[in-house]
């Protein structure tokens, strides 16, 4: 059976109060906590960096599951890790076929229990088949990234199939616009882990709504 971990995206959260934050999703029963660094470079807007993920770290239980749209996250990986990364994710379209694999191993080499890719809503999976025996996430994107609040695209569920049918064995991660309308049909394609910004930390209730998306991925 594969997993169902649902993933608040801190980038929703109140910024002011962010220790509470965590605090609410982590008694609403989140399994992850989902960080969106951006380097107003890759993407265009401006987040958070290793020392604000140390904070989260310091007041988190959960694991912190560090996504980074930024352009150099080699060089970045370690103090990422330092700050308590637990998963680190970075984007295909920034290492390509040429860089991914030497980029996969210095993510490795950091320590950090898990290394994920990311593609895009228009990258296709086939070109990532090379590493899929080195990479414990694959973070399929269901917006472009750099805001959250945007519409689900659905026609990426085709790729998450797809990297199924490749024989990926790893997790797999649905990023943007996921909410309790669209979560049945991601965990139908083959994804494993949830993340929801916008429908958790802009309902009234977020342990219920965690609840009903964690509810509506295992039927
Ligand atoms: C977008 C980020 C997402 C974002 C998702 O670039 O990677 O993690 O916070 O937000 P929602 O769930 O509102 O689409
Ligand atoms: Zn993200």
């Amino acid at each position: 059976d594969r997993p169902i971990l649902i993933a608040p995206s801190l980038l929703s959260c109140d910024f002011a109060r962010i220790g509470e934050e965590v605090a609410r999703v982590e008694a609403g029963g989140a399994d992850w906590l989902h960080v969106d660094v951006m380097d107003g470079h890759f993407v265009p807007n401006l987040t958070i960096g290793p020392p604000i993920v140390k904070a989260i770290h310091a007041a988190a239980r959960i694991p912190l599951d560090v996504h980074l749209m930024i352009s150099e996250p080699v060089r970045y990986a370690e103090a990422f890790v330092d700050a308590g990364a637990h998963v680190l994710t970075f984007h295909w379209e920034v290492t390509g076929a040429a860089g991914t694999g030497a980029a996969i191993e210095a993510i490795r080499a950091t320590g950090v229990p898990a290394v994920g890719i990311s593609v895009n809503p228009d990258t296709p999976v086939e070109p990532l088949e090379p590493f899929l025996d080195s990479l414990d996430l694959i973070l399929v994107m269901s917006v472009f990234p750099g805001f959250g609040g945007q519409k689900f695209i659905p026609e990426v569920l085709t790729k998450v199939r797809r990297l199924r049918e490749m024989g990926f064995e790893g997790l797999i991660e649905m990023d943007g616009g996921v909410a309790p309308a669209t979560i049945a049909d991601c965990a139908a394609a083959g994804t494993d882990a949830f993340v929801a910004g916008s429908a958790i930390f802009g309902s009234e209730d977020v342990a219920a709504t965690m609840k009903e998306m964690r509810r509506l991925a295992a039927e």
